[in-house]
């Protein structure tokens, strides 16, 4: 079992996505195990995107994703760091697949809706910038012994 961390970003929650978003992902059959609604602050940014920080795309990427709330989503499966990626499609919306998140809901680089961990490294990392430890539930062992 793998756990990654996903954002809904601000045009998914404008656009009244987040539904639709969280219900493919469970529809594949992975778990939330986390989810919280909070605004991203210029510094969460710096610490969430460290690697584009010095990038040219990074000003208006910090712009957009402090400019409205975002949805934290921790999320368990088997290999769900790469089942999630595939999910999301290509990183601009334009050239993402259909039957992608990206692909079906997107057609911009910048406004993709989703982000998702690319690597355990990565997941690691950001999971610690959006969850404590105790904010994190893993349910299917507590419905597991109701069932019994
Ligand atoms: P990146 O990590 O390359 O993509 P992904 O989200 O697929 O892992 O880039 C992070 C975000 O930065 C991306 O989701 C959208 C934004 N971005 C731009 O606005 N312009 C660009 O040229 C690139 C590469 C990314
Ligand atoms: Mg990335």
């Amino acid at each position: 079992m793998q756990r990654t961390l996903v954002l809904l970003k601000p045009d998914c929650v404008q656009r009244r996505l987040m539904g639709e978003v969280i219900s493919r992902f469970e529809a594949k059959g992975l778990h939330v195990v986390g989810m919280k609604m909070l605004r991203v602050t210029p510094e969460l940014s710096r610490q969430h995107y460290a690697e584009h920080v010095e990038k040219p795309f990074y000003s208006g990427l910090e712009e957009f994703i402090t400019a409205a709330p975002v949805v934290a989503l921790a999320i368990d499966g088997l290999d769900v760091i790469q089942v999630v990626r595939d999910m999301l499609g290509a990183t601009n919306g334009l050239k993402a697949a259909a039957g992608t998140i990206r692909g079906d809901f997107s057609s911009s680089r910048q406004m993709n809706l989703v982000h998702a961990s690319d690597s355990e490294e990565s997941a690691q990392r950001e999971l610690k910038l959006y969850f404590r430890d105790e904010e994190l539930c893993d349910y299917e062992s507590v419905m597991t012994a109701f069932m019994r």
